[in-house]
């Protein structure tokens, strides 16, 4: 007999984070005296880009956060994009800049990430913010990893000596997926390109984060039976329908927890964000007072 795993509802998790935000963010217009900022800026067109831009703004604004919209265009050279950042990171208004990945391939994502104030660092990218995460000190954290830990924490699932897996190492989502385990107490394993034996790791996991980018990268038949499956793909199969990193049909009679695609990491992300935007506010006003 076969039972099927419990839901991590990200959409209804994400509300009650955005709910916190919209409460908080009320708090600081007061002290401020003005709302807290949010700059998004797009360089081109891609089109699933341009839904995740849309929706991040779209958030913000029904947070109570003002979003500032700069959309370049896609031939825009470095040192456009570089001069418009650090306008930002002097505008008194904005608190938080996200810069949307990925960028047109001319363009030198590292560099861009290296720009931003860590202050205004609501992405959690910058080599500052990924440094004091390592070191045990976090302070603005990445979305989509701080989602999983967040969402985690909703469920009652307890990470300290949990054997977790991560599959994936980018900067973005799989490194500090590891850190933000690691600082939960976890016993972390990560998988890369270079792993030998990926399904044995998973196999062995009682939690899996699935950050790989490819449609069903992990059968589900490779998920420990009760295991906590959280899978941040997003990715188009060839019928055109929205599917994970993880095969979910197979994936959620064996787990005992999983997240859905869409509906899971997906509002969390962006939820986070907004969460992330309220913190760089109240950390700048802190600092400010002394
Ligand atoms: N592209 C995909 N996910 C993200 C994200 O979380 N932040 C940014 N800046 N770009 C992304």
């Amino acid at each position: 007999m076969s039972a099927a795993a419990i839901l991590l509802d990200g959409k209804t998790v994400a509300g009650k984070v955005r709910g916190e935000v919209a409460a908080r963010a009320a708090e600081l217009t007061g002290r401020l005296g003005r709302q807290p900022g949010l700059a998004v800026v797009q360089v081109g067109e891609d089109p699933a880009s341009s839904i995740y831009v849309r929706n991040k703004r779209k958030a913000a604004a029904e947070a109570g956060i003002a979003s500032f919209a700069y959309d370049l265009p896609a031939v825009t050279i470095d040192s456009d994009l570089f001069a418009l950042v650090e306008r930002l990171n002097r505008d008194e208004r904005v608190d938080g800049i996200l810069v949307q990945f990925p960028l047109p391939k001319r363009l030198d994502a590292t560099r861009v990430m290296d720009a931003i104030d860590p202050s205004k660092d609501v992405d959690g990218f910058h080599a500052v913010n990924t440094g004091l995460l390592a070191q045990k000190r976090p302070a603005l954290r990445a979305c989509t990893p701080h989602g999983v830990i967040r969402l985690a924490a909703e469920y009652g699932i307890a990470l300290r000596g949990l054997r977790a897996t991560v599959v994936g190492a980018s900067n973005i989502v799989g490194r500090p997926m590891a850190l933000e385990l690691l600082l939960a107490g976890a016993t972390v394993t990560v998988c890369h390109t270079g792993t030998r034996d990926v399904e044995a790791e998973v196999a062995r996991a009682e939690l899996v984060v699935a950050a790989v980018g490819k449609p069903h990268f992990i059968p589900g038949d490779w998920i420990r039976p009760g295991a906590a499956v959280f899978d941040v793909g997003i990715n188009r199969d060839a019928n055109g329908r929205m599917v994970g990193d993880v095969e979910y049909d197979r994936a959620v009679v064996r787990a005992g927890w999983i997240t859905p695609v869409p509906g899971g990491l997906g509002p969390m992300t962006i939820a986070m964000l907004l969460s992330n935007t309220v913190e760089a506010a109240s950390r700048r006003l802190e600092a400010r007072r002394g």
